[in-house]
């Protein structure tokens, strides 16, 4: 494999920073967005307009993404929607990329978003009708736990089935999220042949978390099939409030790594991007822990016991 470009999308600030109950000051996420920027990122998911009372560290959404477009109008921002008041949150606040998330488990929709598939699908459709309305503006799907969620089993079979009507509401990009961390390489595979062979005309990528160490593995499987277009956090931070067990993302900084090493091209310096860990880890003083295995090797003084 060689000279390939993988589109990375950091989700530092979002899915990195939603389980953490402390408010992260607007200027500390603003120097976080900083470095991240000077370390090559240029597609960043920032916020989430949800209840705040819900998710308390995205109260700032509106002031948080006004203050990153004024300071980087280059870079493309996107935030988390859970519905349609969240979207009309997100145009009003001048969003370009709106994320609408939806779950392929029914039990955890109505634990994320309190509303069944079904009900999530007919928001989107109004959503994407409104959309209509305002041309500038794109919208992905993440389709979380897309690999299953405790014991709901998520068949291919039925992800394809909503991965269909998504795309019957005129949604043509889907990230595949596998929230609680569970997929395997065979499985990604499996969907990706299956979206294939139905010659389903959408753009997808994939969101995976480290729960059981097999999101890198993951994610070499998607780029062996083509895909070229990931999600992942700084430090491995992340999870979802709402799914229990489920822990971070894969580390951006052991992406960017392996990338390197397979001569498959980002965006991303990993020299800067290990500084901006090490601010990352500072900033959070403890909050979060920090699981980027590159990050532990180069920056971490390991006791050594002789
Ligand atoms: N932004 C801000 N407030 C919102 C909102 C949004 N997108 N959606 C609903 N609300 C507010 C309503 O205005 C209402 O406020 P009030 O109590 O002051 O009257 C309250 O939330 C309840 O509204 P309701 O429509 O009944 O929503 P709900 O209780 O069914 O909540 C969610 C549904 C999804 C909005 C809420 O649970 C949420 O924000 N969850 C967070 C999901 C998330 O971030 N998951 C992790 C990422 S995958
Ligand atoms: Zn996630």
């Amino acid at each position: 494999m060689s000279l390939k470009k993988i589109k990375i999308v950091d989700v530092t600030l979002r899915d990195g920073l939603q389980n953490i109950d402390t408010f992260i000051s607007t200027e500390s996420k603003l120097k976080i967005v900083n470095k991240l920027i000077n370390s090559g990122v240029n597609k960043l998911e920032i916020t989430s307009f949800v209840n705040p009372k819900a998710v308390p560290q995205f109260k700032d959404a509106e002031n948080f993404y006004e203050s990153c477009t004024k300071l980087y109008p280059n870079i493309s921002f996107s935030a988390l929607t859970p519905n349609l008041k969240g979207v009309e949150r997100a145009v009003n606040a001048g969003l370009k990329e709106i994320v609408f998330v939806l779950s392929a488990s029914e039990k955890h929709n109505k634990s994320n978003v309190k509303m069944t598939v079904a009900e999530s699908l007919i928001q989107l459709k109004t959503v994407s009708d409104l959309l209509k309305k305002y041309p500038e503006v794109n919208i992905q799907v993440d389709l979380s736990t897309a690999f299953g969620y405790e014991e709901d089993i998520v068949s291919v079979d039925k992800v394809i089935e909503i991965s269909k009507k998504i795309s019957d509401t005129g949604v043509n990009k889907i990230m595949y999220c596998d929230t609680s961390g569970i997929a395997v390489p065979a499985q990604v595979e499996n969907l990706i042949k299956n979206i294939k062979r139905k010659n389903l005309n959408f753009k997808f990528g994939f969101h995976f978390h480290d729960t059981f160490g097999c999101a890198i593995a993951n994610i070499i499987k998607a780029i062996e099939l083509d895909c070229n277009l990931f999600e992942a956090a700084a430090g491995g931070l992340g999870g979802c409030p709402f799914a229990h067990g489920a822990t971070g993302n894969v580390s951006l900084e052991d992406l960017v790594w392996v990338l390197d090493k397979m001569n498959l091209i980002s965006d991303i310096d990993l020299n800067k991007l290990l500084e901006t860990t090490q601010f990352l880890e500072k900033t959070l003083a403890g909050l979060a822990p920090i699981n980027s295995k590159v990050y532990a090797n180069t920056h971490h003084s390991c006791p050594t016991t002789g």
